[in-house]
């Protein structure tokens, strides 16, 4: 049982001036101070580089939370503040774990937190190994009470740097300690999965290969790299969204029901289902998987850049910003049933969904030809809308004969307006108690870049000749829907909701 006691606790976030803490963490730290999520006994310590006084880092942590448009009580918000407290630090420096120490035992007193510390690693990962190991000999971790890391991706570039940064990690932490971030995993609609699939009578029975027939997930953004240049060029949208995100969704979607709600036992489920992908032999790679990268083109009416001539990014490049893929899972449930994938940059619009289609009855006496055809489907929007719609057949209206496509909506967060918490809020309470069910195991990670190696692999050794194969605000090069058309299948349109009914 958690006790109050459990909850007191410093949170340090090594890169604390950087974008990721001043976007996220501050609001949603706020928010859970709001909401009283947070006890009163708590100190957050911002270390990174630059000479900040605690004034100054207290003034942006204040700009942060105005700027992402909070119900901000301005003396509620100086109090908040109070428990901020800035370190100049430089992370290959032994003195700076040794001030850090001080600083804590020193805030720890101040506010009554019984050694409880959770280390925030929001900056760059080259140097996740190292700050880990410091903590460690510079007895920074060595409190009575409990100490927790949550880590950012990039978790490694692949597999064997990805192992080398969990092993630098495991010296210090134990994997039950280690909280790696897939912010996916922490908004409502994800999170939603599992409650849609195990809690309903009507859909357990037919999640399989009998009655579903192909799963499409689609992650577009409108938005192209912005000023991320530097690092997008050397990740690319498989290693930026497949190989965490996308296999996150894919195996929430096809994971076993786990025996008890508990982190071990989803977790186990999540690795056994990423354990059954069928693995992708170089020569499959082409006919399983398609690569694109935006050219210019027109968003919102404005000309817009190609991925190219985007700043810090190599006018050669031949880096993905589009992924399209087709994933088979090999065990009882799903044999036979393609999870088709698809995220990008510089796309039609900003949306996640999840379409679930399922297989036509033996026989349907209101079709008159193909064309009539409209299968079931159940859709899970993620964003930037919540909530779920069931496309179902009806009779057509009046005296025609045959059917016509019904929609039935479910907006999780329209009700009240409620405002769900952002994916950070969650994944950071949920490590303040320590619940670890929404952040991935080492085993979900290796088993997700062993497939995605695979497919890096190859498209490095083969030069992307028709690179931009895709203008700006378009759905991604037409070759992407060639892999679902060939197995007798379109994707299901993600932007506009109204192509589902008639
Ligand atoms: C991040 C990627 O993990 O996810 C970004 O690094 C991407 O490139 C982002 O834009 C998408 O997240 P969301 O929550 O906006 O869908």
């Amino acid at each position: 049982m958690l006790t109050t006691e459990d909850r007191k606790c410093s949170i340090i976030i090594f890169g604390a001036t950087g974008d990721l803490a001043k976007r996220k963490l501050y609001p949603s730290i706020y928010n859970l101070y709001k909401k009283g999520k947070l006890s009163n006994n708590f100190a957050i310590i911002g270390a990174a580089r630059r000479p900040w006084t605690n004034e100054v880092f207290r003034e942006n942590v204040a700009n942060s939370i105005h700027d992402a448009n909070m119900n901000v009580d301005d003396n509620e918000l100086d109090e908040f503040l109070n428990h901020f407290h800035y370190l100049s630090f430089d992370v290959t420096n032994v003195a700076s774990y040794q001030e850090l120490n001080e600083l804590l035992s020193q805030l720890e007193e101040t506010f009554s937190i019984p050694g409880n510390r959770i280390f925030y690693m929001a900056m760059a990962p080259q140097f996740f190994g190292t700050i880990a190991s410091q903590l460690k000999s510079e007895g920074v971790t060595n409190t009575s009470g409990w100490n927790r890391l949550i880590i950012e991706k990039p978790f490694g570039h692949n597999l064997e740097s990805a192992q080398k940064l969990n092993d630098e990690l495991r010296e210090a932490f134990d994997e039950s300690a280690i909280y790696r971030i897939d912010h996916y995993l922490g908004k409502e609609m994800v999170q939603n999965i599992e409650v849609i699939r195990f809690a309903n009578a009507m859909f357990e029975p037919l999640w399989n290969n009998r009655y579903i027939s192909n799963v499409q997930i689609t992650s577009s953004e409108l938005l192209g790299v912005e000023d991320r240049g530097g690092y997008y060029d050397q990740s690319g949208a498989l290693r930026d969204m497949v190989q965490n995100h996308m296999l996150q969704m894919v195996a929430l979607l096809a994971m076993e029901p786990p025996i008890r709600l508990t982190t071990d036992e989803v977790r186990s489920e999540k690795i056994k289902a990423l354990r059954a992908l069928r693995p992708l032999e170089s020569t499959d790679v082409e006919k399983y998987f398609v690569r694109g990268q935006y050219g210019p083109g027109i968003i919102n009416e404005e000309n817009v850049n190609g991925y190219r001539q985007e700043s810090n990014v190599d006018p050669q490049s031949s880096t993905e910003t589009f992924v399209a893929g087709k994933l088979l899972i090999d065990n009882f449930r799903w044999a036979g049933v393609p999870f088709y994938i698809r995220t990008g940059k510089r796309m039609t619009g900003k949306s996640t969904k999840i379409v679930i289609q399922f297989k036509e009855l033996p026989m349907n006496l209101y079709y008159k030809s193909d064309d009539e055809k409209h299968p079931n489907l159940l859709i899970i929007h993620i964003q930037p809308d919540e909530g779920i719609s069931i496309v179902l057949n009806g009779k057509k209206i009046g005296l025609s004969e045959g059917t016509t496509p019904v929609k039935l909506d479910y907006c999780s967060d329209c009700p009240d307006s409620i405002n769900t918490p952002e994916a950070y809020e969650k994944l950071l309470y949920d490590c303040i108690i320590g619940d670890g069910t929404n952040f991935t195991h080492w085993d979900e990670v290796a088993l997700s870049w062993n497939f995605v190696d695979k497919i890096s692999n190859v498209w490095e050794s083969t030069p992307a000749g028709d690179f931009p194969n895709y203008e700006s605000g378009s759905m991604g090069p037409k070759v992407s829907d060639k892999l679902l058309a060939e197995d007798g299948f379109h994707w299901w349109p993600v932007i506009d909701d109204s192509a589902y009914s008639i």
